[in-house]
């Protein structure tokens, strides 16, 4: 008899984040059997930590926005490089995937009459994003969780799958274990969408919690997908930079969004010199401008005043940040200073609670009556698997992605809030193209035992060497790589050095060994992690090596230009070539010339 459980799904959906939710929602609203795999326990998902709100241009604050605007922004922000296809269907569908979520029972801010408050975000040219206080990501988790389990979706939770299994070139089905006792299990279905989250545990300072190994990213890549733009690495600039046990925890833009200020050690509010050419004009020049601006959000009126340069785009205020504390002017924890004490007590609370209490009882630091300290954190990567923008589809005939284990949508840098409008607008496709392609094969797919004999296998092998490499001294080291020789700017000679002890590091992830047992043992779950984290790892740093130019998150210091000839036609492409890592630069798709005619207006585009 077998030593693992068995479960029997039409679609598989492994990640309950939003965008896992929202697959699961869809695939199952078509009556069929859907179950939900998730690492942690239900409702603990990185989507809570999109703190400030969900872009969508609903026009509710900002009368001129539209789905045009917001999709020129989108683009320009992830500088050109994005999938065209994935950035219209976002733009145009968010509203009414927003408004679905307030009919589903999320409870958004209100404006005076009533309508869903938005508010200001880098990069966004009206105030754009709806909010739930600085709780947006939770609210939505909260509200996607309870449609989908009234919804009868069958959730597993604490589990981890660590194989995709195939029939032929088909995906057939997936291996895992439960964390809690280590049992193994496996999942046959006939459609897999992943919605696995990011990678931000190969960093060392990283707003991501232990979940975000990866593992999508890895599943699809040993599946046969396609790993697009893994150069693009997002540092959030405002984390936590003290206490050390809480450095990298995010703290959200959306303190920059309601008027909060960044300045350095000698009190000086270092944005306005760090505004690129292209974008000065869109930017409040001096702090009268600035105050004017802010005066009319305090006063809940629309301005024709120009944005406070804090709300630059990300990739932007992260290297403004790091370059300040380089420089010596930095906070006296290594982060800068961020204020929005000048504002009444009382709105700060209402609109900042999480931050409030955040910095009160980890920080000790009262937002009310002076600064914080913050500097970039790793919060999320651009890159992921490739998909088809319609239905989500990977090219492995039955494997789906959304959210942020997929790649396309956010080009060379993601836009604040447009994460929680991606998981549920491609949560929603992703959903209904599994569905569709799982309603067109009549029988379960046919897993071998021998595939499933060697899973296993493979999960077990780390017992058989007790005395073997410790996997939290791998991983240790594996951050302090990935943080010096792949982060906020990158350099030819670094990058080599940074893949050269990937590579020594990587061949002792397979000596990695563990005492004990499978129940409760988590540096046995952390050998399985490892894996993902490397190729997570040596992806970013080839595809990072490979681009001679700077773009978006991806700063070179030896080719500081944005070369929009060459580079800015190419998307990098990871696969898999036997046990080697291959890399392609693939042409990007097309924009149709009814899109082009919306950047009619010749700018540079590393604006
Ligand atoms: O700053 C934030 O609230 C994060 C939002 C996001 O990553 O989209």
């Amino acid at each position: 008899m077998a030593d693992y459980e068995i479960h029997e799904h039409d679609v598989l959906v492994i990640g309950a984040g939003g965008a896992g939710l929202r697959a699961a929602i869809e695939a199952s609203s078509q009556g069929i059997s859907v179950g939900l795999v998730c690492k942690s326990l239900l409702g603990k998902a990185h989507t809570v930590m999109a703190e400030g709100g969900v872009a969508a241009a609903l026009a509710n604050v900002d009368a001129k926005d539209g789905w045009e605007t917001h999709y020129q922004d989108t683009m320009k922000g992830g500088k050109m490089l994005n999938n065209w296809r994935m950035v219209q269907l976002h733009a145009e569908e968010a509203p009414e995937r927003v408004r679905e979520l307030e009919r589903w029972g999320a409870v958004f801010d209100r404006t005076k009459d009533g309508k869903i408050l938005q508010r200001a975000f880098g990069g966004h040219t009206y105030k754009r994003l709806c909010h739930v206080g600085d709780r947006t990501g939770l609210e939505m988790i909260r509200t996607l969780q309870d449609r989908g389990v009234h919804q009868g979706i069958k959730v597993y939770m604490e589990c981890c799958i660590s194989r995709l299994l195939k029939d032929g070139d088909k995906i057939a089905g997936a291996f895992g274990y439960y964390r809690e006792d280590g049992r193994f299990v496996l999942f046959k279905a006939k459609a897999i969408v992943l919605a696995t989250g990011g990678v931000g545990k190969s960093f060392s300072v990283t707003s991501n919690s232990w979940e975000y190994t990866g593992d999508g990213h890895a599943l699809a890549y040993d599946a046969g997908a396609d790993l697009i733009d893994m150069e693009f690495v997002q540092f959030h600039p405002t984390g936590m930079v003290w206490p050390p046990g809480v450095r990298g925890l995010l703290v959200t833009e959306g303190v920059r969004g309601e008027g909060g200020i960044l300045r350095n050690n000698k009190g000086e509010r270092f944005m306005y010199k760090y505004l690129p050419e292209a974008s000065r004009k869109d930017f409040a020049e001096t702090d009268e401008e600035a105050k004017t601006w802010v005066d009319a959000i305090l006063a809940g009126q629309q301005t024709e005043a120009r944005r406070p340069p804090e709300l630059s785009t990300r990739d932007n205020v992260a290297r403004a940040i790091y370059n300040e504390v380089k420089e010596g002017r930095g906070s006296e924890h290594g982060g800068v200073y961020l204020d929005i004490s000048y504002q009444d007590p009382e709105r700060v609370k209402k609109k900042l609670p999480s931050m409030y209490h955040q910095f009160k009882d980890l920080a000790d630091v009262d937002i009310t009556a002076g600064p914080m300290e913050v500097g970039p954190t790793m919060h999320y990567i651009m890159g992921g698997v490739r998909v088809d923008a319609d239905t989500a589809e990977s090219r492995v005939p039955g494997l789906f992605a959304a959210g942020e284990c997929s790649g396309g949508m956010h080009g060379a840098n993601r836009l604040g809030g447009n994460s929680l409008s991606d998981l549920i607008v491609f949560g929603k496709r992703a959903g209904a193209g599994a569905a569709d392609y799982a309603k067109k094969i009549e029988s379960q797919p046919t897993i071998s035992d021998e595939q499933v004999r060697e899973a296993q296998e493979e999960m077990e092998a780390p017992f058989k060497r007790p005395d073997g490499k410790n996997p939290y001294d791998i991983a240790k080291q594996l951050n302090q790589i990935m943080s010096t020789h792949v982060g906020i700017y990158r350099e030819e000679k670094d990058l080599e050095t940074g893949i050269a002890k990937l590579e020594e590091l990587k061949a002792q992830v397979k000596l990695a060994g563990i005492k004990g047992t499978r129940a409760y043992n988590p540096g046995w779950h952390l050998c399985r992690d490892l894996r993902n984290m490397f190729i997570c790892s040596e992806a970013i740093a080839r595809s990072a090596l490979s681009r001679r130019e700077s773009r978006g998150a991806h700063s070179r210091l030896d080719y500081t230009e944005t070369d929009d000839e060459v580079w800015g036609q190419v998307n990098s492409a990871i696969s898999r070539d036997g046990e080697a890592m291959k890399l392609d630069l693939t042409p990007k798709p097309e924009m149709p010339d009814d899109l082009k005619k919306l950047f009619v207006k010749k700018e540079p585009v590393n604006a």
